[in-house]
């Protein structure tokens, strides 16, 4: 039977979608509902509906732009229900692709018109890895449709000044983000006194003309995709974020959670953290979750409840497996994913070698792991 859910933050209600208890709503997203859509939010999941119509797009291809991991025995192969392009060698045996700590990946979707979007998630560490590796994969810088940064970690935004510094990225392009605290200056470290782990450059966004779209709410991407918009506690997994903010510092107070905002210090716990999801037709959900500081089973049960998809074609992005996280964790979050059942895990960036290793021994037919320049394409173009 489910329970109405309750009007408040924080408060326990059911998600009768999947079946697990939903904590951690922020008062901002729930507003952002809307009361009336918020008392029917339930029931619409129940009935497939979701709060937001998020149409199926033929077919998805994603870039691995940026990610920890090269490797250049990757071979291409294909099956029925997903085609991988390995890192194609550059021309100019001078040139090859960066791999970096950080996260860059490229979402390419197609309508049933063949029309096609470009989505950029997130920006690398740093400008020469981003730009050397869109340039050896043949994307043009001019061709993004909006772009997105999961959350604000210099590890996913450090490229982002020399991308736009060449200006060659369309004035007016949306870049979604999950809320104003993604632009706190950030210390590499829970205690006071870390070191910089450093800022968003507001003010070039601004010069290169770039219209922010800040919410934590889902937004509706160019091309059918759409960002999860706060993620809610549903599953074991808590926040896992070795980072604090600053309040004040690159950030309006007043636009804080209330909790945050009176403060000069806070450890993080990735509030503000994205994910961005697509509908394959036929195939069912493709869910990124860029680094997953509020856990990548969490980031996949939000974005079903959002569209109010069940089914899960495919997990990709980092996983924040790595230490301090412990192997009991990694083992854990491998037997949520087997409940999940998607066709395919692409595990990068700061998945950590005990989870995929993990995975890969539990489902090996479903773990592909992610190198930078490589390609997926689910769906079809046909
Ligand atoms: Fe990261």
């Amino acid at each position: 039977m489910e329970t109405p859910c309750p009007r408040t933050a924080a408060n326990l209600c059911r998600n009768a979608a999947i079946g697990e208890d939903v904590v951690g709503i922020s008062r901002r997203t729930v507003l952002g509902f809307g009361v009336a859509a918020l008392a029917a939010f339930p029931q619409r999941v129940a009935a497939g509906i979701g709060p937001f119509a998020v149409p199926t797009v033929k077919s998805l291809d994603l870039f691995v732009v940026v990610d920890n991991f090269a490797n250049v025995f990757a071979a291409d192969f294909d099956r029925p229900d997903i085609s991988v392009s390995a890192p194609v060698p550059a021309p100019d045996y001078h040139s090859t692709y960066m791999a970096e700590w950080g996260y860059s990946l490229l979402a390419r979707s197609a309508d049933t018109a063949g029309g096609e979007r470009n989505v950029l998630i997130d920006f690398g560490y740093t400008p020469r890895a981003l730009l050397n590796n869109l340039s050896l994969m043949g994307i043009r810088l001019e061709s993004f449709d909006a772009m997105v940064l999961s959350h604000g970690h210099y590890d996913h935004f450090g490229g982002l000044d020399g991308l736009l510094a060449t200006q060659q990225v369309r004035r007016g392009a949306r870049l979604f983000i999950g809320g104003e605290e993604a632009f706190c200056a950030r210390l590499r470290g829970t205690k006071p006194g870390a070191s910089s782990f450093g800022a968003i450059d507001r003010p070039a966004l601004s010069r290169a003309g770039i219209k922010l779209v800040v919410s934590g709410d889902p937004q509706m991407l160019p091309g059918g995709g759409f960002t999860t918009g706060q993620i809610p506690y549903v599953s074991s997994e808590r926040p896992r974020v070795p980072t604090a903010m600053l309040p004040g510092q690159n950030c309006n107070r007043a636009l804080l959670d209330p909790a945050k905002r009176d403060v000069d210090f806070v450890v993080d716990d990735a509030e503000h953290e994205l994910g961005t999801a697509f509908n394959v037709a036929g195939r069912g959900l493709v869910v990124i979750g860029a680094c997953s500081h509020r856990g990548i089973i969490n980031t996949v049960r939000r974005a079903q409840a959002v569209c109010g998809v069940g089914k899960v074609h495919a997990i990709v992005g980092g996983f924040h497996l790595v230490p301090p996280q412990t192997k009991s964790q990694a083992l854990e979050t491998v037997g949520m994913m087997q409940s999940i059942n998607p066709d395919y895990i692409i595990p990068g960036h700061c998945s950590g070698d005990l989870f995929i290793t993990a995975a890969t021994q539990a489902m090996p037919d479903k773990v592909i792991r992610s190198v930078v320049g490589a390609s997926y394409r689910f769906g079809t173009r046909s």
